[in-house]
């Protein structure tokens, strides 16, 4: 088989010397040395959670000598001043999503600043008083969503309009678009859907959304790192996005948010101190004036400790480049459908890939699809040493990063799940006690 993109042309086939050659060919073949292993485990969720690297390491332990050493002082005299740490690292964060640097601050978390712009940007009026999102989009987006229509005395039922998917894994932009009525006051989607990895149409949504005068925003959570964005020139009004998946910041690491800057005149939905202009934020007047700039949307104090990580692990994307990120990712997960389609669509076995194929509707991670038993061999994976998640009901994500994983842990992984559907041992997993899959 082989796979062209741009200049980009691989061919694949099922052995393993195939994938000590994909390696060698690697041009970021070195990044992973940055990084830490968890032991005695191939690495696949790096969707769920990124892997620590040693410049995120250095970076906190940073962040902790200077609060040793200059405690209160650190505000102002850290290396890099805590005091604009949001939107120090917004600006290094914004060309990875193709943003103005001060269009993009690190702040709150990705569900708080859902409803923060979705505060800023729903506007109820007459008979356009309904949200449009996606059936498959992750729930806390429509958990926000429902209090925000809740809080505008709207329905939080009615009014949340999900458009459906035709085949339970995807949502087709057209439908999307087919629903853009007169009644939506706003959209909010995801950049790459969650279960089964779909990447939307971002540009064509924000043009459709836009000709129509209805503000769009997209949780960009499973892209930001893994691909490419250009949010600024598609003109899509928000975006948030956590640092804790690709883009490697840490559990609790803060999240990002996008603002176009157009809107910088709004009023923001949930106004605290650290919006305020920064030459003014310690005349502590009691009127609030938010900053023109993204960082006019950030709340409280930012986690300086909890948050350090976050210069370290973005040096690393940027010192790998995010073209050729996109580029390594898109050939990991061709190689790992390759394999699948080779080795584990077949009966007895019956796996399904979830995930489209092209590559441009495909974000980092493929949906491993088993009508039955999904849960347990995920389960019987983890027992050999292979960390995919679960989503339910029959998903297994695998997630080959480009940044850490190699062809050769692709191959493997395959190969041990060949083993594990031959001897079946799966059986003996209990799936129901499982608190995070
Ligand atoms: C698409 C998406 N949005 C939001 C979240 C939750 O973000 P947070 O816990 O930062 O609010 C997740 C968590 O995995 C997610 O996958």
């Amino acid at each position: 088989m082989t796979v062209r993109r741009g200049t980009v042309s691989q061919s694949f086939d099922l052995s393993e010397e195939c994938a000590r050659r994909l390696d060698r060919d690697d041009p970021l073949r070195s990044m992973g040395e940055r990084f830490y292993r968890p032991t005695d485990t191939v690495y696949l969720a790096g969707n769920s959670l990124g892997l620590a690297c040693q410049d995120a390491e250095a970076a906190l332990q940073h962040r902790l000598e200077e609060w040793k050493q200059l405690g209160v002082r650190g505000w102002l005299d850290g290396e890099g001043p805590w005091f604009h740490y949001a939107e120090t690292m917004g600006a290094l964060a914004a060309p990875l999503v193709g943003a103005h640097p001060a269009e993009v601050v690190f702040t709150g978390t990705t569900t708080v600043n859902i409803h923060s712009l979705v505060a800023t940007f729903f506007r109820p009026a007459g008979s356009r008083r309904k949200i449009l999102a996606g059936a498959l989009s992750f729930p806390t987006d429509l958990y926000a969503l429902r209090d925000q229509l809740r809080l505008r005395g709207c329905d939080p039922q009615a009014d949340l309009v999900l458009v459906p998917s035709r085949d339970g894994r995807t949502i087709a932009e057209d439908d999307v678009i087919a629903q853009l009525t007169d009644q939506i006051a706003l959209v909010l989607l995801p950049s790459v859907l969650y279960r089964s990895g779909q990447l939307l149409d971002l540009e064509r949504l924000t043009r459709a959304a836009r000709d129509r005068d209805i503000p769009i925003g997209f949780d960009c959570c499973h892209s930001v790192g893994a691909l490419p964005h250009r949010l600024h020139d598609w003109g899509v009004d928000f975006a948030v996005w956590c640092s804790y998946k690709y883009l490697n910041g840490g559990p609790g690491c803060s999240a990002f948010l996008f603002l176009h800057e157009r809107h910088y005149e709004r009023r923001p939905g949930l106004s605290g101190w650290f919006g305020t202009h920064k030459a003014t934020q310690f005349d502590l007047n009691l009127d609030f004036d938010h900053a023109r700039s993204a960082g006019g949307w950030q709340i409280s104090s930012p986690g300086i400790l909890g948050s350090a990580t976050i210069s370290g692990a973005l040096q690393v994307i940027h010192e790998a480049g995010i073209e050729r990120i996109r580029d390594k990712s898109l050939r990991l997960t061709a190689y790992l459908m390759h394999l699948i389609d080779g080795r584990l669509t077949q009966s007895p076995y019956d796996f399904e890939v979830g995930t489209p194929r092209e590559a441009e509707r495909r974000g980092g991670h493929v949906a491993l699809e088993r009508a039955t038993d999904a849960a347990q061999i995920c389960l019987a994976m983890r027992a050999r040493g292979f960390t995919p998640d679960y989503r339910a009901p029959n998903v297994i994500r695998i997630a080959p990063v480009a940044l850490y994983n190699s062809f050769h842990e692709v191959w493997r992984t395959v190969d041990e799940l060949v083993n594990i559907m031959k001897v079946e041992d799966y059986q003996r997993f209990d799936a129901t006690s499982v608190e995070v899959t």
